[in-house]
């Protein structure tokens, strides 16, 4: 019997309630497909600083090595925020995850859903037929680089700094990607001002002559921030450096309608983990409401990761058939609204017994649904 370790990290804010609902979908799979998926729990972000002192403790780090994949909540807490002096911060605990564990290719896909178009403020001609994807690279650039405060308070800095090995080995991945896809990858940079930008055009215009067969496009990004909300559907494969892909993608989350709805996979040569775009979401926290689906998507792409396509596909289908029909938290405006665990519950039982009849005529349209 196959069986694969998963590292568990809830995190903080609603973190723990999203990866009990994808806890859900794995026990799903693993009962209808008699897989055994080995859980391994572990802290990360502010409840780690709470129980440990610190964002990222190294059990954690040891955790994360030994799975097949780790599958992560979110991270972030308020009470850190306002505190700019703050020694220690949940993020570091994130950051310092993705740098140990050298995952520098993060894949956000963005797809707007025909029965979410009415949920994006974007009018329905502009989002129909997106379907594209973000490849940020994440362990480099001004994210990493040299960075500091001097003495005196009154000035700070941070670097950004790219090498040709870091810019080389996403892009590859990108190219292969576009072949798989529409055939075209679009490179979003600041090389009319940067010189990290500069070299990423060197590495990847070089890199393009290997895949005759995709398109390479340059797009400044202030250009790309426009164009992402007046042409979406122009796009395929977005290549582009850590912090421009921080705020793209989460820009590009106005098209799906909901950043409730992002998963995200990011992967190293040796290591991936699994994510939601979306953040803590403090204010949500334990009142059973936020949407779980961007982290049941990211099992699904978990589950592509390890070769396991059906399953992936159980995920995919029960969350487009659960899309389809209104049933959802309340930030896809739904027409049966559920909590966080009844959307967890709903999803398990469309993959586990294979639910053909939702039987939605027994769904209360109020605030609350069983099924
Ligand atoms: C993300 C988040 C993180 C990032 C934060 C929490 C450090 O915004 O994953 O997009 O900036 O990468
Ligand atoms: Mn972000």
């Amino acid at each position: 019997m196959i069986t694969k370790k998963i590292a568990v990290l809830p995190g903080d804010g609603v973190g723990p309630e999203v990866v009990a609902q994808a806890v859900k979908v794995i026990e799903a799979v693993s009962e209808k497909h008699n897989i055994k998926f080995e859980l391994a729990y572990a802290d990360i972000g502010a409840s780690a600083i709470d129980k440990t002192g610190v964002p990222l403790p190294d059990a954690t780090i040891k955790i994360c090595r030994e799975a097949d994949a780790v599958l992560l909540g979110a991270i972030g807490d308020p009470k850190y925020d306002n505190n700019p002096e703050a020694k220690v911060r949940p993020e570091q605990g994130l950051l310092g995850l993705r740098k140990e564990l050298d995952i520098y290719l993060n894949i956000r896909p963005v797809i707007s859903y025909k029965s979410l178009h009415a949920l994006s403020p974007l009018k329905e001609e502009i989002i129909k037929g997106v379907d594209m994807v973000i490849y940020r690279e994440l362990t480099g650039g001004i994210y990493f680089g040299k960075k500091g405060t001097k003495e005196d308070g009154n000035v700070a800095y941070d670097t950004c700094r790219y090498s040709v090995k870091e810019i080389d080995r996403i892009a590859r991945k990108a190219f292969e990607a576009a072949r798989k896809r529409s055939n075209k990858v679009t490179l979003v940079d600041k090389a009319n001002v940067l010189e990290t930008s500069k070299l990423w055009r060197r590495v990847v215009s070089k890199i393009a002559t290997e895949y005759p067969d995709v398109t390479l496009e340059y797009m400044y990004v202030d250009n790309a921030s426009m164009q992402l909300v007046l042409t979406p559907s122009e796009f395929d494969v977005i290549l582009t450096g850590n912090m421009f892909g921080d705020i793209l993608s989460d820009e590009a989350s106005v098209i799906a309608g909901s950043i409730g709805l992002l998963p995200s996979a990011s992967y190293g040569d040796k290591n991936a983990l699994f994510e939601p775009v979306h953040g803590s979401y403090p204010q949500a926290a334990n009142q059973d409401k936020a949407n779980p689906l961007a982290t049941i998507l990211s099992v699904a792409m978990m589950f592509e990761y390890f070769d396991m396509q059906d399953y992936a596909n159980d995920i995919y289908g029960a969350v487009k058939r659960v899309i389809n029909e209104g049933i959802s938290t309340e930030d896809l405006k739904p027409r049966i609204f559920t909590s966080c665990s009844e959307l967890g519950d709903i999803i398990y039982t469309l993959i586990a017994d294979n639910l053909v009849d939702l039987n939605t005529a027994k769904m209360s349209t109020a605030k609350s649904v069983i099924i």
